[in-house]
């Protein structure tokens, strides 16, 4: 594991951000829990993907479908067949498994034991619904939120009039048995997935990948993501998807390589096609001003909640050698710069003494205020410039100190996060001062429209 990435576990774990899991109990195996500053992350990465996506978007709705589903519908997408498993060499010797694709030798790296033959190993998790286990209760937690969208295709559009192209999109759980599940919460075992799916005309479809391509990239770069550590990648036929026609990787450049973010994928009609097939119900799509009937073809974009948030972690991840002040006496410091809208605290507040009950008094009532508004944070231990470091190693955009001058003449100091200057407003006026600091900018892209070739 590189350096870096250990620091930012590291951070993550001081901090509250990311737990392992089960830790009083020794761990469990690729598990995490996210803890009080986490869970702010990761609300508000699913807050602005939604408001991209859905609230933004007027042909974009929304779904919340559930993780248990008939099984017939994993038979019909393929994933219980050879498309979604990996090929698994076991070791004779020690008996650890391998998936052939990542393993460059003959022999266990482990023990140098000799391999069996490759076998296909299905990453569906099993469960059981009702009391009796049997094959007739086996049941499945779903491995991508896609599945609950195409089979909801037809309620979603009669239910709202829809016409296409439209795109229905949901934030959920989704779960995998990954046998090589690394890389601190890269590959897990249980994960989030933001997907949208976009249902369209076959001839429209190229036309549409584009469109979702440069929307997706635009979302990364709208929340400060480093444009030169972001690329797309072409999937070859043999690695793409079972149900993929073309897939593009959006892909990030992680500590330990370039990895995916996020899939992109023309998935033509496979889906609703194979659940028309399965159901015997028809979910062809009756274009009447083309006077044509079709299976609607569906790019997707698919994103993993807790990919983005490592993604969006390492790229705020500063070190300052030397402090950040000519008065730092620190040999290093630590800042998270995340953009505003992902930062879990927004504003801090401070009394410059504690020991200063008026002072206290006073940070405490704005503190009151600004937390109606505003997720902030009330701190007065230690000394200014170790809170003022506190804050900055969490990523909090603006802190805030209530001075000698505060009971005087009713202002206070603004500090920002990132230029570390210092600004002077009336505590009357903050509010809106920080409201126009934190000011959410409408993502560029959004007009579908503009795309429309007819
Ligand atoms: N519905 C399409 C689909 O699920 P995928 O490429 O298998 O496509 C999409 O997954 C995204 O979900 C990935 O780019 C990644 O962000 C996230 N993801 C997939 N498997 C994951 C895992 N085991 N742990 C964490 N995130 C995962």
């Amino acid at each position: 594991m590189t350096n870096l990435l250990k620091e930012i576990i590291s951070l993550c774990k001081r901090r509250g951000f990311v737990f392992p899991s089960s830790e009083i109990y020794g761990g469990f195996s690729s598990c995490y829990d996210f803890g009080p500053l986490g869970v702010e992350v990761k609300r508000n990465i699913k807050k602005n993907w939604w408001k991209q996506t859905v609230r933004l978007h007027k042909d974009v709705v929304g779904l919340d479908s559930g993780i248990l589903m008939s099984p017939k519908i994993w038979k019909a997408s393929g994933h219980l067949s050879a498309g979604f498993a990996d090929e698994l060499m076991e070791c004779k010797e020690c008996h650890k498994r391998f998936r052939v694709d990542k393993i460059d030798s003959d022999t266990c790296p482990e023990c140098g034991g000799e391999f069996t033959e490759p076998k296909q190993f299905n990453l569906m998790m099993e469960t059981y619904t009702g009391p009796i286990q049997n094959e007739d209760s086996k049941a499945y937690l779903r491995p991508e939120t896609a599945q609950g969208i195409y089979i909801n295709f037809k309620n979603v559009m009669d239910s709202r009039r829809l016409k296409l192209p439209f795109g229905i999109a949901q934030i959920g759980k989704a779960f995998r048995n990954e046998i090589t599940p690394k890389n601190y919460i890269f590959r897990t075992r249980e994960f989030e997935q933001m997907e949208m799916q976009w249902f369209c005309d076959p001839d429209d479809a190229d036309m549409y990948f584009e469109y979702w391509k440069k929307q997706r990239l635009n979302w990364y770069l709208e929340l400060g993501v480093d444009k030169d550590k972001l690329r797309f990648n072409e999937i070859e036929k043999e690695e793409r998807a079972h149900y993929a026609k073309k897939q593009i990787d959006l892909e990030y450049k992680f500590p330990f390589g370039w990895q995916e973010i996020e899939g992109i994928h023309n998935r033509g009609d496979w889906d609703l096609s194979n659940h028309s097939k399965h159901s015997h119900q028809d979910l062809k799509y009756q274009d009447k001003e083309k006077d044509k009937e079709y299976y609607p073809y569906v790019i997707e974009t698919s994103v993993g909640v807790e990919r983005s948030f490592l993604a969006f972690m390492v790229d705020a991840y500063q070190k300052v050698e030397g402090g950040r002040d000519e008065k730092s006496k620190k040999k290093q410091e630590k800042v998270l710069k995340l953009h505003k809208k992902l930062a879990p605290i927004k504003v801090a507040v401070f009394p410059l003494i504690k020991k200063e009950q008026d002072l206290v008094n006073k940070a405490k009532e704005v503190y009151e205020k600004l937390k109606l508004d505003f997720s902030t944070e009330y701190d007065e231990a230690g000394s200014i410039g170790r809170r003022y470091r506190r804050q900055d190693e969490i990523g909090t955009p603006f802190c805030v100190t209530c001075d000698f001058d505060t009971l005087e003449d009713k202002s206070v100091t603004i500090r920002d996060r990132d230029t570390m200057e210092q600004e002077r407003v009336k505590v009357k006026n903050l509010k809106e001062i920080l409201r126009k600091k934190l000011r959410d900018n409408h993502p560029k892209y959004f007009d579908v429209q503009k795309n429309k070739t007819k």
